[in-house]
């Protein structure tokens, strides 16, 4: 059938069933970015990544919004993230070190990582403006190494939020965090090395599905910093979903920075205290921005499956594979009347490498590009290069000009 060539991000349907068809991304048709770079390709959409950013800090007036970094450490991307007025969070000396790059200052950067050997922590402490101590080992460390007279503490409330078991962080099934039984020993081990705890964090989990859990989270910290007289800096952590089933809704973020607040005012009307406040969103600034490109290059049919085979796998995007999690997957190339039932699969060595199970869509062609919606966060940043496959090129769309911000993470990956 005849396609209308309008160059949009979503071009309004032309079909009979009123569907639309995605045939570029801010303004760039696909077909040109893949005749520059070829595919697999990461697209990222400049234009989104700071008006989420901006919903953000306009959701949570007064806050500091530290963008998880490992979401995606693309330095181009951080420095949007940077301009729009957000600092950063690291979990590694790596990303710590990318923050730095991309310019952002020590006062802007928060650290928190589980299992950290002591050269990690001496690192980092001089580094990051805060950093969130994981373990009562972490404090033993903090205070022995003598890394500065101040910490701020990562606390486990048992309240734990997530699309996947494997995301959600708080709770007993949870590695990270103090649990309430051992905060007894942290003050007193804080106390035996005359470390002030000026500081509380917490992370409950990610993607967590509508904003009640992170109220009762916050509320539960907020709870906490009552028993800590010195506590002048809350981190109430990141987690907001993004929609990822078209018929999805967005998050109402402004109703939970509006319930956040008044928890904060209730909390300094009470106790006479004041403090300062942060989050730590990593997918929310930019999951929608990011596309993973793709290009349909097999076809075979099993008594099961009609398997579309593409020129990526889960070494690019293993976010279906890992945790079942569901990205939409538009046609570029074509729009058709034929709906089918196909199973998108990719060309790494393993079964489980399949980016979309029995999925009804227009009839993928062999050198149809296929568009993998909402790879902007742990896309890229969680991708390797198994079977020796490279890593994709990865491209920033601004103000309708293409440019390439391909990210050489190597030098980043230190040993300390
Ligand atoms: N702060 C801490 C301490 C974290 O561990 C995380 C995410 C965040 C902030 C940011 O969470 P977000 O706002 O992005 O939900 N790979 C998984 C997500 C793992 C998140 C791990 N920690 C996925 O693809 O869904």
């Amino acid at each position: 059938m005849d396609i209308t060539t309008v160059f949009g991000t979503v071009v309004p349907g032309s079909s009979p069933g009123g569907s639309t068809m995605m045939r570029a991304i801010g303004g760039v048709v696909g077909e040109e970015l893949r005749k520059r770079f070829g595919t697999p390709l990461y697209v990222y959409d400049a234009s989104v990544v700071s008006k989420r950013s901006r919903e953000l800090l306009e959701a949570f007036p007064g806050m500091l919004v530290h963008y998880a970094v490992k979401a995606n450490a693309n330095p181009a991307l951080l420095k949007i993230i940077k301009e729009e007025g957000l600092g950063a969070e690291a979990v590694s000396p790596g990303e710590l070190l990318v923050a730095e790059h991309a310019g952002f200052k020590k006062k802007d950067i928060s650290f928190t990582g589980p299992s950290l050997t002591e050269a990690e922590l001496r690192f980092v402490a001089n580094r990051a403006g805060r950093v969130h101590l994981d373990s009562l080992t972490q404090l033993e460390t903090w205070g022995r190494l003598k890394l500065g007279s101040t910490v701020s503490l990562r606390l486990n409330l048992g309240i734990g939020a997530g699309h996947h078991a494997h995301v959600k962080t708080g709770g007993d099934g949870s590695k990270f965090g103090i649990v309430p039984r051992d905060i007894p020993h942290a003050k007193e081990r804080a106390a035996r090395h005359g470390l002030a705890i000026t500081g509380l964090q917490q992370h409950i989990g990610s993607h967590v599905p509508d904003g009640s859990d992170y109220i009762e989270g916050a509320a539960a910290l907020l709870k906490a910093a009552r028993e800590f007289p010195d506590v002048v800096h809350v981190d109430f952590g990141g987690g907001f979903g993004v929609p990822y089933r078209s018929g999805e809704k967005q998050l109402n973020l402004k109703r939970i920075g509006r319930e956040v607040l008044r928890l904060v005012r209730n909390f300094e009307r009470q106790t006479g205290r004041s403090a300062s406040y942060a989050l730590e969103p990593g997918r929310f600034p930019i999951a929608e921005a990011g596309y993973l490109l793709v290009s349909v290059t097999d076809r075979k049919e099993t008594a099961a499956h009609t398997f579309i085979g593409v020129d990526s796998g889960f070494n690019h995007l293993i976010r279906p594979a890992l945790y079942g999690a569901h990205h939409e997957i538009e046609n570029m190339s074509r729009m058709s009347y034929r709906r089918e039932s196909v199973t998108i699969a990719g060309n790494i060595c393993e079964s489980g490498d399949v980016f979309a199970w029995n999925r009804g869509m227009p009839v993928p062609k062999i050198g149809d590009i296929l568009a993998i919606k909402n790879a902007g966060a742990y896309g890229i940043s969680m991708a390797s290069t198994y079977n020796l496959r490279a890593l994709p090129q990865e491209i920033l769309i601004k103000n309708g000009k293409v440019k390439d911000i391909t990210f050489d993470r190597f030098p980043f990956l230190v040993r300390l």
